[in-house]
């Protein structure tokens, strides 16, 4: 047994000489090789060549439970102060966080979404059911100019998922030229009609929404044959460039990939991903397990799914690459995120759940992961804003509060646009039971005045991790960092004690020369800065 983790050691040890001699990083790695830190590691800080697309760090609201209604639209009679309905305290926090796109309005919703329903004035607006989300009736007050008056109090780019499922080419035809076209035509007479004389800009417009699934149960070939039917009457009009974002598949659903790369590649843009995690129960009502009770195996449980989106990534971007070798076409991972059974007391039905230490890291994970693929992922969209899964905001009545994972976006959105740097990563590992993962997750990125950020996870909830790494090509002068972590791994804020998981200031490395040392706490994400 000790014969086999000596070997272990002995032989990962050679291969990482190789990988760094081969890489002609013989002088930095000479700088690491004698030191006893258990995880090694070099940032090649002159080698980037990909940029990081801010909207890696996007979002995702649908007519679900809380997201849009009391998340955001609270009427414009609201006590709760708000901008011609649209709640002041929500839009200024995710300011904070630089959103970048909004993706609307689902989801599996937006295939049973009907946009003309949603317009004019709204004690008019027919009412509809929400088949896929509690059979509950939607009103329609928010719609397409609430949405897009969201996305103009944001600052953000507006994502738009039109109906395949259930619609029609000519309604989404009808939709593109509502909203985008500034000439004079029955639909932007009714736009005029309705309060707004400017066409909008609509940067982003989905073909449909898990067409495989709750858009429409629709084997590949289907959906490709009527993707390239409707994608062509999805139209640019007067100046605004629209992109256009094919259904790709759930998971590891590979045919799916293929079959609409094969078939409709040159009529899209960019095709879509949706990757949701749990711990080790199963997807049933009820058993995906508890957001905020749970041991050390769920938390293990979870930091090892999530890990699975690399070979997701890589198993998708294979195919895209054999299609598509130029990259023409982005990977949206347009829905992501952890899952759990909706808090108790709540609607089951509207996907409520807590967030806790366990969820910021594994959405850290995922972030390092997209940043690490941005040559290939051009957008990502967490799942969903406010009060739905992995929501950055929680709110109750007039009361607001900032999850665990809001901070992780809040840290990261330095690699905002930056340059993606090569990172060779030796990690230890994180061992629960008969079981070991990684025990670290990383990316590091530079930004146009050369500052470096490196982002780290350290998934193990029992170990610091001690890093040394080799900054490969900078004269790093200064060091500042920040960490976001907690006694323990079920911590989360509540409306009575509001900030129990927040970001602190963390000054635990060091720097000579090139050389930086640090020790990350257990269970925690730390974004160091470098000048
Ligand atoms: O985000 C909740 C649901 O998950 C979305 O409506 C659907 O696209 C996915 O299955």
């Amino acid at each position: 047994m000790k014969l086999r983790v000596f070997n272990k050691v002995f032989f990962s040890g050679i291969i990482f000489i190789s990988i760094m001699l081969m890489a002609g990083c013989g002088r930095a790695y000479a700088a690491v090789q004698n030191e006893s830190a258990v995880n090694r590691m070099i940032i090649y800080t002159d080698k980037g060549t990909e940029r990081i697309n801010r909207n890696i760090y996007g979002h995702f609201s649908e007519h679900l439970g809380r997201c849009v209604y009391e998340g955001f639209w609270v009427g414009e009679d609201s006590a709760i102060p708000n901008t011609r309905g649209i709640r002041n305290d929500v839009v200024e926090a995710l300011k904070k966080i630089n959103i970048p796109v909004l993706r609307w309005p689902g989801g599996c919703f937006a295939d049973e979404y009907h946009w003309k329903e949603g317009i004019g004035p709204r004690d008019k607006r027919p009412k509809m059911l929400n088949t896929h989300w509690g059979m509950v009736t939607e009103t329609n007050a928010f719609g397409t100019h609430e949405f897009l008056d969201l996305c103009e109090q944001l600052g953000c780019d507006a994502y738009i998922a039109g109906n395949v499922g259930s619609g029609t080419v000519e309604e989404m035809q009808d939709w593109v030229e509502y909203m985008t076209f500034d000439g004079d035509t029955e639909m932007t007479a009714l736009r005029r009609a309705n309060g707004r004389d400017k066409p909008w800009k609509v940067k982003y417009f989905g073909v449909g929404n898990e067409n495989w699934g709750c858009g429409g149960n629709m084997p590949p070939e289907s959906y490709a044959e009527l993707y390239n039917r409707f994608q062509t009457y999805v139209r640019s009009y007067s100046g605004n460039e629209i992109v256009k974002i094919a259904c790709g598949p759930g998971g590891e659903n590979y045919p799916w990939m293929r079959v609409v790369m094969e078939r409709s590649h040159r009529n899209m843009n960019a095709i879509s991903l949706h990757h949701y995690v749990r711990g080790s129960g199963t997807w049933g009502q009820n058993e995906k397990g508890s957001a905020t009770q749970f041991d050390e195996a769920e938390w293990f449980a979870l930091m090892k799914n999530t890990l699975t989106v690399y070979p997701l990534l890589k198993g998708n971007i294979e195919i895209m690459d054999r299609i598509d070798p130029d990259k023409r076409i982005g990977l949206y991972v347009d829905e992501y995120g952890t899952w759990w059974d909706a808090e108790p007391g709540t609607n089951p039905s509207f996907l409520y759940q807590q967030n806790t230490l366990r969820d910021a890291v594994s959405c850290g994970i995922f972030l390092n992961a997209f940043n690490e693929h941005c040559e290939r992922v051009k957008m990502a969209n967490i799942a969903q804003t406010n009060n739905v899964l992995q929501a950055m905001i929680l709110t109750k009545g007039e009361k607001m509060i900032l999850t665990p994972t809001y901070h992780v976006f809040e840290m990261f959105k330095v690699h905002y646009d930056a340059t993606m740097l090569p990172v060779e990563l030796q990690s230890s590992d994180y061992r629960f039971g008969n079981n070991s993962i990684k025990a670290l997750s990383v990316s590091a990125s530079k930004d146009d005045s050369g500052r470096i950020h490196i982002s780290f996870c350290n998934l193990d909830p029992g170990k610091t991790a001690e890093v040394r790494c080799a900054l490969e090509g900078a004269e790093p002068k200064r060091i500042s960092g920040r960490v976001l972590t907690a006694k323990t791994m079920t911590a989360h804020n509540t409306f009575e004690n509001p900030e129990v998981v927040k970001p602190a200031n963390f000054s635990n490395f060091k720097l000579e020369g090139n050389i930086l040392t640090t020790t990350l706490p257990t269970k925690s994400v730390v974004v160091l800065e470098i000048q």
